[in-house]
């Protein structure tokens, strides 16, 4: 699959990092080609398709402008801090048609985090996105874990929700591919359950006093 990664830090570059090493093929949207961020993100990105068997995109890994990301990929990630996000949107450009995955927490820090969005930012995202078909997915664990997301053999959730059900399962799909559990949360009303969820997880890591090796599981039985 062809993934345009919207931002090339923690979350975009772990994410293209984690995907390129399944043989997708990644590409990441960035303000600056030459920062050392995104120098590292094309870098580790490559590195791991090279190291994928399977992989023959490898070499292809690469950073271009974010309109340039956007156009490309079939899939784009949004991966900048919230307070870009609609900036960021607006330099990608025409997104109709595409599958867009939110992964944004709009939190400000009060003691810990507090969600600083009325309902979700990916509702807002779904707004400045007409056309697009926004999904909500891979912000509810923090950045370290979308590269390992086993926790001694069980595998972390990854909760996903957006109105059009081919595109939760696609996104499901390149979850389980790098070893989350999907998990299939519906509408994408139900984003603002998620950034709460999101929020949660910034708590118990931080203020919480867990540290960051932890994840959400749905116990079942
Ligand atoms: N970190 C986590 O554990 C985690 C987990 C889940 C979800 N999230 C969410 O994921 C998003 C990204 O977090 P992160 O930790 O990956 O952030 P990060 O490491 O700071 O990386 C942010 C990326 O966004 C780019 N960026 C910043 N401002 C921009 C702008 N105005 N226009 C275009 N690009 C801009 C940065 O580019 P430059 O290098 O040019 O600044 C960088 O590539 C956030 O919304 C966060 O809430 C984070």
């Amino acid at each position: 699959m062809k993934i345009g990664i919207l931002g090339a830090g923690n979350v975009g570059g772990n994410l293209g990092r984690a995907w390129a090493g399944r043989g997708h093929q990644v590409v990441f949207g960035v303000r600056d080609t030459g920062s050392d961020k995104a120098r590292r993100a094309v870098a580790a990105a490559g590195a791991a398709a090279g190291a994928d068997a399977g992989a023959t995109a490898g070499a292809d890994v690469r950073a271009v402008s974010l309109s340039e990301a956007a156009a490309w990929g079939d899939v784009v990630v949004v991966a900048v801090p919230w307070a870009a996000v609609q900036e960021t949107l607006a330099a990608a450009g025409d997104l109709r048609g595409k599958i867009v995955i939110d992964t944004t927490n709009a939190i400000r820090w009060d003691n810990g985090p507090v969600k600083a969005v009325e309902g979700s930012g990916a509702e807002m995202v779904a707004g400045w996105l007409p056309g697009s078909r926004v999904v909500k997915a891979f912000n509810t664990i923090g950045a370290e874990q979308m590269l390992q997301p086993d926790f001694n053999g069980v595998p972390a959730d990854m909760f996903i929700c957006g109105d059009d059900a081919a595109a939760r399962a696609t996104v499901a799909a390149l979850a389980q591919g790098i070893g989350f559990e999907a998990r299939d949360a519906g509408p994408l009303r139900n984003a603002a359950l998620l950034e709460s969820l999101g929020t949660l997880w910034i708590h118990m890591a931080t203020v919480g006093g867990l540290g960051r090796n932890v994840a959400f599981k749905l116990l079942q039985k």
